[in-house]
């Protein structure tokens, strides 16, 4: 198909905005994010919370934000890029359905868990304390929905080889299948601790839990701080990016190459976020850090590959010096300003997180609000910056309407950036100086009075990303109301062939799962379930 007949199709048409919907219910997790994370910057700024109203908002801010805006973007986001790419609908309606209703029910119950006070509990759950049953029910409908969309995705590409069968997979389909795999992997932690151990506890089926397997388990999924719930946002970066600023394509083979090692290093690095838990081998904690930092190399590649092709356009353009090349780049298409400053965000917070994930130098600020800190540049910036900078593009290509407020688009990416880097300046500040993440200051009677100065400069970042915040919010408004009419395409073009072995996501899917069982298989093995269980019955 063409992209007028694709776009003409009936089936695609349903399926493009059942995706839509799909794309706004993580959306909607921003507007939930930026209310409760107000909630939590009025504490940093000295106006005392109620102790529990701080950590129903602080829930509610990293769920939403993690689990529904992450998963969300990257359920519907790779979906829309697999059908544009092939050409054709993808392979299940009822699986575009399906996926569409557990994250709206997914995303309900976790924000009515919270909104009600029946979790407290952070983004990691932390047991032993109990969330309630529709929590954790909520939080497995959302990873039930990127499974959902996972199958799909699969259904679809064999459907395709078998019409195709002497042609290479696209290289966005290919990104996006690599992408969702890797998800599938990495969430088998996430969805054994809830299906086999917390769901069944919070419902009376079983007596106990055991916090240490469970964050073992937890940390399998969001392994070294800046990798799992970001990869959606490396494909726009490496594959769309390029085409939508017209500048030289990263070659398929390097993107390929590139998304392949995220995939394989993706999940043996969990134990690196485990530096300072007790009853942890520590020679496997070692082992993780290894694959931690190696993992680190495909984030420099995608950096260095896409600065590059960057540089070449400007080059092309005739600019000359050093960074002379920066001035040259497109600040006023607001999708791609969003996108070169996420980017930016997102190599300062990798920064932070090297040393957070290196062991022994991890320990000085793990647990800390550092932590929270370079999570704002990694997630915040790198990734959440990015959603908004695709909604700038693909909002007007699902609706057909012209993107509203170009001016307030362009100055919302700049404000979130600068917001993120004083906000994380300040947490970073404050985890230097022995400040817990996460933890009430006004309501904290050991506070150091400096983490106070911390906190006001926390919330001063807070508040500059609100207002950047709302202004994104206001676009998207006024972008599905506008009746200005607009065309938009999704920003692919030719390729160079890749080799073949670069062809097969299944094949690399178990190079991944092989390279997970070497650093999980003895982790599993040596650890003391008896010890765990007992010390969390009383005996
Ligand atoms: C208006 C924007 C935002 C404000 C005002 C804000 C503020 C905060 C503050 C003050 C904390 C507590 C930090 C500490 O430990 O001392 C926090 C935690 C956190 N924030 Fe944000 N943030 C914002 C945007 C974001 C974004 C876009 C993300 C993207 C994922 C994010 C993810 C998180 C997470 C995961 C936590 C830790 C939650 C937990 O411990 O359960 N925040 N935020």
């Amino acid at each position: 198909m063409t992209a007028a007949t694709l776009a003409a199709d009936p089936v695609v048409s349903a399926q493009r905005r059942l995706l839509g919907l799909h794309f706004l219910v993580g959306l909607g997790g921003i507007a939930v994010g930026l209310v409760s994370g107000a909630l939590v910057a009025l504490d940093r700024s000295g106006i005392a919370l109620d102790p529990a109203r701080f950590y129903q908002g602080l829930t509610l801010h990293g769920v939403s934000l993690v689990y529904v805006t992450a998963l969300g973007f990257g359920g519907s986001f790779l979906s829309l890029s697999v059908m544009s790419a092939l050409r054709c609908p993808l392979a299940s309606r009822r699986l575009v359905q399906g996926s569409l209703a557990a994250a709206g029910v997914g995303a309900a119950l976790l924000v009515a868990a919270v909104v009600l006070d029946r979790a407290a509990v952070s983004v990691t759950f932390s047991p032993p304390l109990d969330a309630g049953a529709v929590f954790y029910l909520g939080a497995l409908l959302m990873v039930a929905s990127v499974w959902a969309a996972s199958a799909n995705l699969i259904m679809t590409v064999r459907a395709w080889r078998r019409d195709h069968p002497r042609e290479r997979l696209p290289l966005l389909a290919f990104a996006s299948l690599v992408v969702l795999l890797a998800w599938d992997l990495a969430t088998i932690g996430i969805g054994v601790e809830l299906v086999v151990f917390l769901l069944p506890w919070s419902l009376g089926l079983t007596g106990t839990v055991d916090p240490l397997l469970d964050r073992i388990l937890f940390w399998f999924t969001a392994p070294t701080h800046p990798s799992f719930f970001v990869l959606p946002a490396a494909v726009s970066w490496l594959v769309l990016l390029p085409h939508q600023l017209a500048a030289p394509r990263v070659r398929s083979t390097a993107v390929r190459a590139v998304l392949v090692a995220m995939m394989v290093l993706g999940v043996p690095g969990g134990l690196a976020a485990q530096a300072a838990d007790p009853g942890v081998d520590e020679n496997l904690k070692l082992l993780h850090v290894a694959f931690g930092l190696a993992g680190l190399v495909p984030l420099v590649a995608t950096g260095w590959l896409v600065v590059s092709s960057l540089e070449e356009r400007a080059r092309r353009a005739g600019c000359v010096g050093a960074v002379g090349w920066l001035r040259m780049l497109p600040w006023r298409d607001p999708s791609a300003a969003a996108q070169l400053l996420a980017m930016t965000g997102f190599a300062v917070g990798s920064g932070l997180a090297l040393v957070a994930d290196s062991g022994t130098l991890g320990l000085l600020v793990r647990g800390t609000a550092y932590e929270s800190g370079l999570l704002h540049l990694t997630m915040g910036a790198g990734l959440t910056l990015t959603v908004m900078g695709v909604a700038y593009w693909l909002v007007p290509h699902l609706t057909g309407h012209g993107l509203w407020g170009r001016r307030a688009a362009l100055v919302q990416p700049w404000l979130w950036l600068v917001g993120s880097m004083v906000l994380t300046a300040g947490t970073t500040g404050a985890g230097l100086g022995g400040q817990p993440a996460g933890i009430p200051l006004s309501a904290t009677a050991y506070a150091d009075e400096a983490w106070q100065v911390w906190g006001a400069i926390s919330a001063a970042g807070g508040a500059l990303m609100g207002v950047a915040g709302v202004l994104f919010l206001a676009v998207m408004v006024g972008t599905l109301r506008t009746r200005t009419p607009a065309t938009v395409e999704v920003p692919t073009g030719p390729e160079e062939r890749s080799p073949a072995w670069l062809d097969r996501p299944g094949a690399w899917l178990v190079v991944a799962v092989a390279a997970a069982v070497v650093a999980y298989f003895p982790v599993f093995v040596t650890h003391n379930y008896e010890l765990d269980v007992a010390r969390f019955v009383g005996l």
